[in-house]
């Protein structure tokens, strides 16, 4: 896996989530220019004490299904992780918006498997920003583009019982990949998250059957057969990580890769 800086991604989007702005009342100072077609805006939130405070701070603008939600996790730090994530994503919006945090309409597109309203976020008050978002063990992800795009985090340690069964499912592409890998789980984590931000850029999620599209490709980036460019992450060194996005008029996805905590673009390399 490589990192951000070897497929050249620079800078801040000066969304960084780390300071606690108002809720409510003024707009943001700056408003950060939209991504351009093709490039990504991939914003990583590890959980801190500094993260989880700041969020908690700005949790007033989180709806009632939010809270519900949140308040349904059995573990204090899922709790966390969700507050991280789902302020994390508004802070992000609201800087690209430039609007307050508390202005920040997020919706959500119906659920392709039962029609309810938990399908991919939707920003009504930005049609062409399309966003996705990621969290596991302790580590948000927030995606920005200008179509369509999806992200997958997943801890690297996942229990392998979670990875039963998944071989079998993949396409014939991929388990040959992964049969040819000198380390299979790898191989298979690393197929997985490709696999399901790209069902997340699709819209569709675990709707879709898992041996619909082949990622199976040797590098850290491809293109699948329906014409998403599908790039591999440095999420830090506790994470597997993807991005997948529409890129048209054959354009060459960049990432533009944030991470809290740390300057932009210098995650340690797994
Ligand atoms: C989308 C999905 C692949 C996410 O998998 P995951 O690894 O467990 O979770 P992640 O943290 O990576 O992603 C979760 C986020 O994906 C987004 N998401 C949900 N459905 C999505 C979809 N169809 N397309 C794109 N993104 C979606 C949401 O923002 C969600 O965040 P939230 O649950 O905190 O609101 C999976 O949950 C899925 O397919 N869901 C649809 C089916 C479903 O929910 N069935 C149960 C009710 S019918």
């Amino acid at each position: 896996m490589s990192g951000p800086g070897d497929r050249g991604t620079t800078g801040s989007t000066g969304a960084d989530d780390r300071t606690a702005g108002p809720t409510t009342g003024p707009r943001s100072a700056g408003m950060v220019p939209p991504p351009r077609r093709g490039e990504v805006r991939l914003h990583l939130i590890p959980v801190t004490a500094a993260s989880v405070a700041a969020a908690g701070r700005a949790a007033d603008v989180l709806s009632a299904e939010e809270h519900e939600k949140a308040a349904a996790l059995r573990r204090p730090v899922d709790r966390d992780l969700y507050l991280v994530a789902h302020v994390g994503l508004r802070r992000i919006v609201a800087a690209h918006l430039g609007a307050a945090l508390g202005e920040v309409v997020l919706g959500a597109a119906p659920c392709p498997s039962c029609g309810g309203p938990h399908g991919r976020p939707l920003l009504p008050q930005a049609p062409g920003l399309h966003v996705s978002l990621s969290h596991a063990a302790r580590l948000a992800a927030v995606a920005l583009a200008a179509d369509e795009v999806g992200v997958d985090v997943e801890p690297c340690d996942r229990p392998d019982a979670d990875l039963q069964g998944l071989t079998s499912q993949l396409h014939p592409d991929e388990r040959r990949l992964v049969a040819a890998s000198g380390d299979r789980r790898a191989a298979l984590l690393r197929c997985w998250v490709r696999k399901e931000a790209a069902m997340k850029a699709r819209g569709l999620g675990l709707a879709e059957p898992l041996d619909a599209h082949s990622t199976a490709w040797p590098g850290d980036r491809g293109v699948t057969a329906d014409g998403l460019h599908v790039l591999d992450v440095d999420a830090g060194p506790a994470h597997l990580g993807a991005v997948a996005v529409r890129a048209p008029g054959g354009a060459t996805p960049t990432i533009v890769v944030t991470t809290s905590g740390s300057p932009p673009g210098q995650r340690a390399q797994p």
